[in-house]
């Protein structure tokens, strides 16, 4: 594959917030985690393990479990300003529907206990790394952004359903998960049902340094503050889909 092509895949990769009933072959949910399991992790101590859900009445409880979440969230959210508020969040909501429409989940799990790949060193060290649950979790964010290219490579839409520890109990309850497993991202997997809008991204120049970091493009407290509130601005077209 070209650098081109690559780019073109990267940059067509879009989070999909509300799906189309069509179910997705098989070889294709194959294909996806087949492309996971060649991602990066710490000492190759590759931790990830996925749940494949299909059954309806298993999407439903998820979902609802979700809307329970999202709706303890929209309480907490709703203490800031509306400028500064998560789009999700700007009214009393559930949730996106994309978890309640998708024809497939890709539950992405892992296994603290192979962190014991890693050197002893590593453990006692936090730094950039942030520590040993630093690098578990940045293993398993590499493991699902190639699930979300594999994704978009087969012409699927996905999106990034994160998980936290209000509603993850319930879902190892639910889906019979051992516990030393932790689940940590849903990833909903189907056709696009609406027409996606296109993506903000900073521009390159605003974060690119060469040598040294360049003064002049530190962004003061203030700057951090207009920055979200213009961010909100302009992403908050991408999680208006529930009438599209
Ligand atoms: C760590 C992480 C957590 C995320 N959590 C969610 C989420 O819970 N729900 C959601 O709809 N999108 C979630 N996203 C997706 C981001 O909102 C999305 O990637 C970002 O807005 C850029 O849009 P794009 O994916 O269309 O390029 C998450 C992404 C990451 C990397």
């Amino acid at each position: 594959m070209e650098f081109d092509e690559l780019l073109g895949l990267m940059r067509r990769r879009r989070s999909v917030r509300k799906f189309k009933p069509d179910p997705v072959p098989d070889e294709y949910i194959e294909k996806i985690l087949d492309a996971a399991r060649w991602a990066m992790s710490g000492a190759n101590g590759q931790p990830w393990e996925f749940i494949v859900v299909k059954d309806k009445a298993t999407i439903k409880k998820l979902a609802e479990m979700h809307a329970v979440n999202n709706r303890r969230n929209y309480v907490i959210e709703s203490t800031r300003v509306p400028e500064m508020r998560h789009p999700s969040y700007l009214k009393p909501s559930e949730g996106l529907p994309g978890f309640a429409t998708a024809p497939v989940l890709i539950m992405v799990c892992a296994d603290p206990r192979v962190l014991q790949a890693s050197t002893i060193p590593f453990h006692f060290y936090g730094g950039g790394e942030g520590g040993p649950l630093g690098t578990y979790y940045k293993n398993i964010a590499n493991c699902t952004q190639y699930i979300h290219l594999a994704a978009a490579a087969l012409g699927l839409g996905s999106q990034w359903a994160s998980v936290n520890n209000s509603w993850e109990p319930q879902i190892r309850r639910l889906l019979e998960i051992p516990d030393v497993i932790s689940v940590h991202t849903i990833v909903p997997i189907g056709y696009p049902d609406y027409k996606v809008p296109p993506p903000y991204r900073r521009k390159l120049q605003e974060m690119v340094h060469y040598e040294k970091y360049d003064q002049s493009k530190y962004r003061t407290e203030e700057d951090i503050r207009d920055y979200i509130m213009e961010l909100r601005r302009k992403t908050v077209q991408s999680y208006d889909v529930k009438d599209k």
